[in-house]
């Protein structure tokens, strides 16, 4: 996996190729800047620097992100956290993000993110597109018949204590 820096004017952009899960929000924001039919793919002399921080900012996976070096603010984080089950797809994640191992120590943090729901990324805790090969379906709010009909918890399911 891959961390590669984009120095532009008044910008510096970071692509990691381990958080990307391809879903090409960037290269239909702006595509002058973001094309991988190119070397490099992202070109930060075709925007300028508002614009192309508002693009990164599409980025579900938090993959992209960026820095300010003309003195702007960067990013704000997404108030409150947000969390949409993406169908047959991961978590998107947006806010004041920090993700812990059990320990409670920092190994990631950021803006966005996506998260494996289907069980199957060889990335955990990220989404790595395994979702596609392992067929995974599921459509948030799909509810059970049961569940429509539910009079009381007791209708939902087992009780688990
Ligand atoms: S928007 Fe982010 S996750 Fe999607 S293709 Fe671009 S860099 Fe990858
Ligand atoms: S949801 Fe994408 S790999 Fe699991």
């Amino acid at each position: 996996m891959t961390k590669r820096n984009y120095e532009g004017d008044g910008i510096v952009v970071h692509w990691d190729s381990g958080r990307c899960i391809h879903g090409g929000n960037c290269l239909r924001a702006l595509p002058e800047v973001f094309d991988t039919t190119r070397r490099p793919w992202i070109d930060v002399t075709a925007a300028d620097a508002d614009t192309i921080a508002a693009a990164v900012e599409v980025c579900p996976s938090g993959a992209l992100r960026y820095e300010r070096t003309d003195g702007t603010a960067g990013e704000a984080p997404d108030v409150p956290t947000t969390i949409i089950p993406w169908p047959n797809g991961p978590l998107l994640v947006r806010g004041n993000i920090e993700v812990k191992d059990r320990r409670g120590d920092v190994f990631t943090e950021g803006p966005r993110l996506a998260l494996c729901r289907c069980g199957a990324s060889k990335n955990h805790p990220f989404c790595d597109l395994s979702h596609v090969e392992a067929g995974f379906r599921n459509y948030p709010r799909a509810m059970s018949r049961e569940r429509d009909s539910a009079e009381s918890p007791h209708d939902v399911g087992p009780e688990l204590q």
